[in-house]
């Protein structure tokens, strides 16, 4: 049976997903905890990137190479970017674009260079169940607000993005050729990146904390005390029921 990593950034997103692991058995290797166990009757691993694409990529590569799992699955937090795309909707990640890769003018801005494309595709029917999975969790988390599920590109770079201008212009800039911008984290594209290089299906799920504007360092930290940690797992419960 394939093994699913399930992982996220922070511990807060985390925790409710450990207290639920069946036969949970701990691992440190990289400097990181890496939960081995049962979740809802399959094989899992959950492990925690920390923040940025960096701690994301090791954190990607000792899952596949010393953990062996053969799916990884990103759940976590994002800032907001798209029109209509507000505190408490889930987006489901369609490809993902590093928006602070920039080898211009040696290549076009956003090109990974050597790789020859500035965003990677995340696995077709990996994501076809994570977006079956949100839309379930999402209606069992009975909210008192209604959430919306968005799907599409999302923008990964190693910066907090904080501010009206920036989130407008990052919306400018990466909203080319028919492609919108929906939601910025700090990890996506960087786990992305490893498993094409591996050849690994990945899909990412990420809920809005905050609309990556002039309230963004107050709204993100008080969303994911309380509420990141229970979307987190209604997605992952009904994406391994499926
Ligand atoms: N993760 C959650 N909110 C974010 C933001 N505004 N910028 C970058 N990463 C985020």
């Amino acid at each position: 049976m394939t093994t699913t990593a399930i992982l996220s950034a922070l511990a807060e997103e985390q925790q409710g997903l450990i207290k639920l692991l069946e036969h949970p058995q701990k691992t440190r290797h990289a400097g990181r905890d890496f939960w081995r166990g049962r979740l809802h009757g399959q094989p899992v691993v959950l492990a925690l990137s920390r923040i940025g694409k960096v701690a994301a990529a090791t954190t990607s590569v000792a899952l596949i190479e010393r953990f062996k799992v053969g799916r990884i699955v990103f759940t976590g937090v994002a800032g907001g970017l798209g029109e209509g795309v507000t505190v408490g909707d889930v987006v489901v990640a369609s490809e993902f674009v590093q928006h602070d890769m920039d080898a211009s003018p040696i290549f076009p801005r956003y090109e990974v260079p050597l790789y020859d494309q500035s965003r990677f595709v995340c696995d077709k029917a990996l994501t076809a169940l994570l977006l079956q999975a949100s839309r379930a969790g999402l209606e069992s988390l009975a909210l008192p607000t209604k959430a919306l599920l968005h799907h599409g590109l999302v923008a990964s770079g190693d910066r907090f993005v904080s501010g009206a201008a920036e989130s407008r212009s990052l919306r400018s800039a990466l909203g080319l050729g028919g492609h919108e911008v929906l939601a910025v984290e700090m990890e996506g594209a960087a786990v992305a990146q490893v498993c094409f290089d591996y050849g690994l299906p990945f899909a990412a799920v990420r809920t809005i904390s905050d609309c990556a504007d002039d309230t963004a360092h107050v709204d993100f930290p008080a969303f994911v005390k309380d509420v990141a940690s229970l979307y987190a797992q209604a997605m992952v419960r009904h994406l391994l029921a499926l």
